[in-house]
């Protein structure tokens, strides 16, 4: 039996194909773009074209993420809080806290042994200490985003950034930049405002529960993974491709209905 899961976000599509008994059989991830309904079908077709497979062998298709309902292909659209949650629990049995900073939405969920949602935070829908905020820090210091998290382990100094409201702390950066502090330093800043304000999600829901796991693009950056465990004093699981943990529970979503 194949199924299929597509997590269309904000900056990133993912699609997944999910063969029972045989587990994750392809995924891609591509940027969403202007024109997520294109998108989401050419996500599709990558990902039947290496095993070898047509639409008409998938059994269901669940579409999640902000865009879920662009994709005109799917038989059903479920939340990313609920597939974030399935996804995490099956390749961390043990997670009860799920961190998802995606590129707008920073989500934290507590869930059970059986991967369902007990409980969630969101933030308010701003980019502010999301991973589009990170572009915006990247791009004003001529960084790439994938470097940004390894600089920021090699500060010396801790530099406190005052606002995480991605308009107010690019000129703060900029100062910064030109009062002449270390970009790691500056970095640092950065990626531990990040953490902070994770940690205000996280005791709203009264504090966090282990073990700890993060998914979405963000716990590709080093510095936030770090900022985060330094804070909150734990170790944080990561699955070794934390961007398809959604697309992954919309997968399993989808079996779970045909089976
Ligand atoms: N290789 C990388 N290194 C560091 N950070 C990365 C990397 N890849 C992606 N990111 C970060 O991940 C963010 C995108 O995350 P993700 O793909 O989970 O977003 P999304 O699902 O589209 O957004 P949302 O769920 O908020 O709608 C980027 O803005 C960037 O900050
Ligand atoms: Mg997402």
């Amino acid at each position: 039996m194949l199924v299929a899961g597509i997590d269309i976000g904000s900056i990133t599509t993912e699609a997944l194909l999910f063969e029972k008994d045989k587990g994750i059989l392809s995924y891609t991830i591509m940027q969403t773009g202007a024109d997520s309904r294109r998108t989401a079908r050419i996500a599709l077709e990558k990902v039947l074209a290496y095993p070898k497979k047509t639409l008409n062998d998938i059994s269901f298709i669940v579409a999640t993420g902000c865009g879920r309902k662009r994709a005109d292909f799917a038989h059903q659209a479920v939340t990313e809080i609920t597939c974030i949650a399935k996804g995490i629990n099956y390749v961390f049995e043990d997670v009860r806290t799920v961190i998802d900073i995606g590129g707008q939405d920073t989500k934290v969920i507590r869930i059970d042994e059986k991967g369902r949602v007990i409980e969630f935070e969101m933030n308010d829908k701003c980019a502010a200490g999301t991973g589009r905020f990170l572009e915006v820090m990247a791009h004003a210091l001529n960084v790439d985003i994938d470097k940004i998290g390894d600089l920021s382990l090699k500060h010396k100094k801790e530099i406190s950034i005052s606002s995480i409201c991605t308009v107010f702390a690019e000129s703060e950066v900029i100062s910064l930049v030109s009062e002449g502090e270390e970009l790691e330093d500056i970095l640092y800043g950065i990626h531990k405002a990040i953490a902070d304000r994770t940690v205000g999600l996280i005791n709203r829901l009264g504090g966090i529960q282990r073990e700890v796991a993060m998914a979405g693009g963000v716990a590709k950056n080093i510095g936030v993974v770090k900022a985060l465990e330094d804070t909150l004093g734990v170790e944080i699981k990561i699955y070794m491709e934390p961007q398809i943990i959604g697309a992954l529970g919309a997968a399993l979503i989808a079996l779970e209905t045909v089976s």
